[in-house]
């Protein structure tokens, strides 16, 4: 790691000063004196900066985008919010409207709606649009587990692929072929995580995913997207090498498979970070000739001390520390924050502060100002190689 500053002699009254004793308190485990430093630590950097431009302006002057996820009930109804995606982003992803939940009412059936709404407003403002997803284990409607059987998987799974894939052929920047297909733990099949695909159609529905996309659409970059490849630690350890070894192997079996999206959901409760291994493992990603996105970046604040002006420094590091290591790899060719302020943020439902006080994971606050996470990103890009 480029900058840590190990603050090992800490006494309870300076933890208790920036409010870490019950954070040190509440968690157990040995290594978590370490993320009680890097609070402390990181209370004392500057994260203010006046560097100019939009987040996708400055991220362009390096050969990078920027952009972020957005819901498409807030991109119509809150023109304050759409305005700011604009300003700030170069790139936009829905966050729900692609999945199957939202296109498959029925078996039968498509519902576009709310996806050509988002396209809409990606091609009226410039902005390019990534794809969420074709294949994930998780937000299938009823239908389809209801449904679906040995007999009919392959249809079923072809016919969904395809129809969105083709819909949308020539408008989409990247797609997220396959969603979070590994798991950690080395299980009856070898890494990959219990779907109902896996199940109905084995081990090569991942593959198939991925020809499947090409041929209904030649342009679009093809994604394999994952998490929990950030920090340090056993499962992160073996989750990059399980990533790493699908990569491999998929493309050994000739699947176009273009770049690894690295979702980036940086978690309080494994702060730590390992930075030369998880520049090991984005070279070794590249030297397959992969290319990689942070697809959905966001730091989970629930378990940080109340006060927000603390709170935004720690998540502030943790941004610039971060993007300072995967912007160092020529391979990293952009990145999207799921969401881009606190205002909509999944992580208010998914992880809730207990003191009921909003979670602020984002680079613009509740009011859409910009936060300390803001400049961080801002310099992180500014402090990047260029492509
Ligand atoms: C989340 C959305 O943000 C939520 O609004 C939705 O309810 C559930 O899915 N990893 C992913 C994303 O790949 O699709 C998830 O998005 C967040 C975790």
């Amino acid at each position: 790691m480029k900058r840590r500053h190990a603050l090992r002699l800490l006494s309870t009254t300076a933890l208790a000063a920036v409010g870490c004793k019950t954070l040190a308190q509440s968690r157990q485990e040995p290594s978590d004196e370490i993320g009680v430093e890097y609070i402390i630590e990181s209370l004392e950097r500057d994260f203010s900066n006046d560097i100019e431009g939009s987040l996708h302006e400055i991220a362009l002057s390096k050969g990078l985008f920027y952009g972020s996820s957005t819901k498409s009930p807030a991109l119509k109804k809150d023109l304050d919010f759409s305005r700011q995606v604009v300003h700030e982003c170069g790139v936009i992803v829905p966050e729900g409207c692609l999945k199957w939940k939202a296109l498959r009412p029925s078996a039968n059936a498509f519902d576009f709606s709310r996806a050509d709404f988002t396209y809409e407003f990606a091609n009226k403002n410039n902005l390019l649009m990534r794809g969420h997803t074709l294949v994930w284990h998780k937000n299938l409607p009823n239908w389809v587990h209801e449904t679906v059987d040995a007999n009919n998987a392959e249809q079923i799974y072809h016919q969904h692929i395809t129809a969105v894939a083709k819909r949308f052929s020539g408008k989409i920047h990247s797609w997220d072929v396959v969603n979070e297909a590994v798991t950690f733990r080395n299980g009856s099949s070898n890494y990959l995580r219990d779907s109902i695909w896996l199940d109905k159609l084995g081990p090569s529905y991942i593959e198939t995913a991925f020809h499947l996309t090409r041929e209904s659409d030649s342009n679009a970059l093809l994604v394999y997207n994952d998490n929990g490849m950030d920090h340090a630690g056993y499962r992160y350890d073996k989750k990059r090498e399980a990533v790493l070894n699908l990569l491999s192997d998929l493309k050994a079996k000739g699947a176009p498979i273009d770049a690894l999206g690295i979702q980036g959901h940086l978690c309080f409760r494994d702060l730590e970070f390992d930075f030369s291994k998880l520049s090991q493992f984005l070279s070794d990603v590249s030297s397959l000739g992969i290319k990689i996105l942070i697809t959905e970046l966001d730091v989970t604040d629930s378990k940080l001390f109340p006060n927000p002006d603390n709170r935004d420094k720690t998540v502030a590091a943790i941004y610039e520390d971060y993007l300072s290591c995967v912007l160092d790899e020529a391979a990293v060719i952009g990145l999207t924050t799921w969401g881009l302020s606190d205002r909509y943020t999944w992580l208010s439902e998914k992880r809730p502060r207990k003191d009921g006080l909003p979670v602020r994971p984002l680079p613009l606050d509740s009011e859409l100002r910009p936060k300390l996470a803001r400049n961080a990103i801002a310099r992180a890009l500014k402090n990047a190689p260029s492509r």
